[in-house]
């Protein structure tokens, strides 16, 4: 049982596929958009991704979502925890280093 946030988008996103289609994990996601989460867990195989949204800047969200993660599992075997969104914009012409 892996937790993957960040898992809506960019590198949690595909870190949640490779760990359900590369290695048959299965997958608990989590992200604010529960759109995004939702087509994730649609686009994997059934049973393969469980998903919950919410807020990582909310101490009260991280304590339901760690509840709900050892609900699911009763243990957490791998852990990607990276939040937070990547700025592209760096670099770009005319934009702020
Ligand atoms: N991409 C790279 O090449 C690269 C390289 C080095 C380091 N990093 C770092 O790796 C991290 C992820 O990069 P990325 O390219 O995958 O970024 P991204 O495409 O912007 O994805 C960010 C993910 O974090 C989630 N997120 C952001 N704020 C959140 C919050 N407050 N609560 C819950 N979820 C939150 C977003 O989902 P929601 O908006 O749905 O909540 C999304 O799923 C960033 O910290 C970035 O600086 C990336």
């Amino acid at each position: 049982m892996a937790l993957v946030t960040g898992a809506s988008a960019g590198l949690g996103r595909e870190i949640a596929r490779q760990l359900v289609l590369g290695r048959g994990m299965t997958v608990l996601a989590t992200a604010r958009r529960m759109d995004r989460l939702e087509a994730l867990r649609d686009e994997l195989p059934a049973g393969s991704v469980a998903i919950l949204g919410g807020d990582l800047a909310d101490p009260a969200f991280r304590d339901r979502l760690w509840t709900w993660a050892l609900g699911q599992a009763g243990r957490v075997d791998l852990m990607r925890w990276a939040p937070g969104h990547f700025a592209r914009e760096i670099g770009r012409e005319g934009s702020s280093p």
